[in-house]
Parts: structure tokens; C-alpha cells; sequence
């Protein structure tokens, strides 16, 4: 039995697909109780769970040899999933594959760091583990640039002209399902990127033609995009986080391109036009 943590999240809602697909026993672990009522009606092997409450973490991998693991983006992430890690260990799950991030062993950015001591926790609890280290998300450009694109055909960054190998969520998810069902995957660490390393105006441009439009990539300074962000409700802390990241995008960091998923998965990753096709829809105004 498989227990995927982030439930109703953006990576593990595609994991969760992918198991079910694969008629792969799975218990998905959401927080939200109103989202593990609405899965259980559709048949699917739900829990609550709260890293900050070790009792609800016990009953959830109770029974589970194989753990995902995914962190929300919170000021104290790295605790909440190191309390899950010992709840693990209590439970004697033998394999947890982690949700981490690009370079999180080279600790260039807070979020590396974050995930890192997540990783080192892990690795020194005796348990087996496997790390996936996806780039940036392409699915950031529905989850966090949605509405402006919509609403004023435009999206904001302060990474410049930085190249970043974007990579497409339902491929992290295709090598966490390998991870998890298939041998061979202990002790491996995954650097997962797309095919390609974009620029956000290249991606912009790409945007424009499947969506028949023009959008625009606007580049502010780190204080302005951490000041909309804020505005808009992040905490504070969190977005010097994500200013941070992009720091790392300007420095070059996230430009490199691997052959992970294709060796993992046997699959070629799919490139920006793919992703922007399948999502062309919900980047239309309303
Ligand atoms: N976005 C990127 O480009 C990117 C790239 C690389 C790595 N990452 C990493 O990927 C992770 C985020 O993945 P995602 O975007 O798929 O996640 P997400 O959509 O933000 O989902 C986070 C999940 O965590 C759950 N959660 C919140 N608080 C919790 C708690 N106290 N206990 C248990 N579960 C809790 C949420 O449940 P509810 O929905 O019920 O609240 C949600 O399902 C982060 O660790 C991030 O650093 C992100």
C-alpha cells in the first residue's frame, strides 16, 4: 500500500491519477477533511492528515510500505515533514520517495535549503528513499500567473532573461509512480527538467500562439514582485522565499537539462507547446 501525502495538491492529484490508472493500491492523505470526504466518494482509500498532529500521521501510514512524501509551502515546512519522516520510521514504512526540489543538495536558495534537511533527515533515519528534484513547475503558469494572463495577458517575474528548464507536473508524477511501484529506484536521486531551457519571454511567445493572443512577460525588480505578492496575500516570509528562487533562476541556476524522466520513465518530457496546448483552455478569459 501506497500512502501519498499533498493529497489534493498539484503534483500528488497527478500521482494520485497516474496509481489509479496503474491499479496500484493507494491511500491519499489529504488536510483538507471536506476533500477526504469528497474522495472517499468516489471510492478512493482517504485520511486526514496533519504534519503537526503525529496521532493522524500514525493511522494514515499504518499498514503503508511505501510513503510520498510532499511539504506544503509553509515557513516551517522543513519541520512538518520531518515530523512525517518519524512517523514513518515509527511505522516502519521501508521506502519513502520524497517530493524535494532542483539542487536542493547544492543549498543555493532557502527552498533548497528547506528541502535539504527534509533529504538529510531522511537519508540518516535508516529508511530506503528515493529524491525527486523537479525545476520549476510548468503548471506555475495556471497555479500562479493564471489570472493576469486571463484577465490583462501579461505575467510577472524578476528572473530577467534567465533560462529555466521548466518541467511538466504529469512527468514528475510519471517517475514518482515508477519510484513507488517499480524496483531499482532506492537510493536515487532525480533531477527532473524539461527539454528545454526557456526564457519567460521565449515562453511568453510560445503562449501567444497557442492561446492567439499576445501575452507579455513583464519583468519587475525583486522588491515590486515581492511587494504584489504580499499584496496579494503571501506571507511575507514566503515570498522572500520565491524572490529568492528567482535570484537563482538570474544566476544561471536552473538552466541545465537532464535525461532523468526519459531514463525513468521511457518517456521523452514534454515540451512547453504540449503543456500549452493541453492547458489553453483555462488560460482563456472567463
Ligand atoms: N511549484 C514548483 O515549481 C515546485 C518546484 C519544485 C518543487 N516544489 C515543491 O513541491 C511542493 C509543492 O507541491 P505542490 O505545488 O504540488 O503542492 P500544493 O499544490 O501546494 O499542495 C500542498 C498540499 O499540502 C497539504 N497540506 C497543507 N498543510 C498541511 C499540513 N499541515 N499537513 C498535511 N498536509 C498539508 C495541502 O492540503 P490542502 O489542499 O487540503 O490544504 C495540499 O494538498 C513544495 O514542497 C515545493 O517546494 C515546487
Amino acid at each position: 500500500m501506497i500512502c501519498v501525502t499533498g493529497a489534493s495538491g498539484t503534483l500528488s492529484s497527478e500521482v494520485i491519477q497516474q496509481l489509479e490508472a496503474a491499479k496500484a493500491p493507494f491511500r491519499a492523505a489529504y488536510f483538507s477533511r471536506q476533500k477526504t470526504e469528497a474522495a472517499r466518494a468516489r471510492g478512493i482509500d482517504a485520511v486526514v492528515i496533519d504534519y503537526s498532529n503525529p496521532e493522524t500521521l500514525r493511522v494514515a501510514f499504518q499498514g503503508c510500505d511505501k510513503l510520498f512524501l510532499l511539504g506544503p509551502t509553509l515557513p516551517n515546512q522543513t519541520q512538518l515533514e520531518l515530523n512525517a519522516v518519524e512517523a514513518a520510521k515509527q511505522a516502519d514504512i521501508p521506502h519513502i520517495v520524497k517530493q524535494s526540489v532542483m539542487a536542493a543538495h547544492e543549498e543555493r536558495y532557502i527552498i533548497a535549503r528547506v528541502h535539504r534537511a527534509v533529504e538529510q533527515g531522511i537519508e540518516s533515519s535508516g529508511m530506503a528513499w528515493t529524491l525527486l528534484r523537479p525545476n520549476s513547475f510548468l503548471q506555475n503558469v495556471v497555479t500562479f500567473m493564471r489570472d493576469t494572463i486571463r484577465n490583462e495577458s501579461v505575467f510577472y517575474s524578476s528572473s530577467s532573461d534567465a533560462r529555466i528548464s521548466h518541467v511538466d507536473v504529469r512527468d514528475i508524477a510519471a517517475v514518482a509512480v515508477r519510484a513507488l511501484t517499480d524496483p531499482g529506484h532506492v537510493g536515487k536521486a532525480y533531477t527532473l527538467t524539461g527539454p528545454q531551457a526557456l526564457t519567460y519571454d521565449e515562453l511568453a511567445g510560445e503562449l501567444s500562439k497557442s492561446l492567439g493572443r499576445t501575452i507579455r512577460h513583464v519583468n519587475l525588480s525583486p522588491a515590486d514582485l515581492k511587494a504584489g505578492m504580499v499584496a496579494q496575500g503571501a506571507p511575507e516570509e514566503i515570498a522572500d522565499w520565491l524572490i529568492d528562487i528567482e535570484r537563482f533562476y538570474r544566476e544561471d541556476g536552473a538552466s541545465r537539462i537532464t535525461d532523468d524522466i526519459k531514463r525513468v520513465t521511457g518517456r521523452d518530457p514534454r515540451r512547453f507547446r504540449e503543456f500549452a496546448r493541453d492547458y489553453a483552455s483555462v488560460l482563456q478569459p472567463s
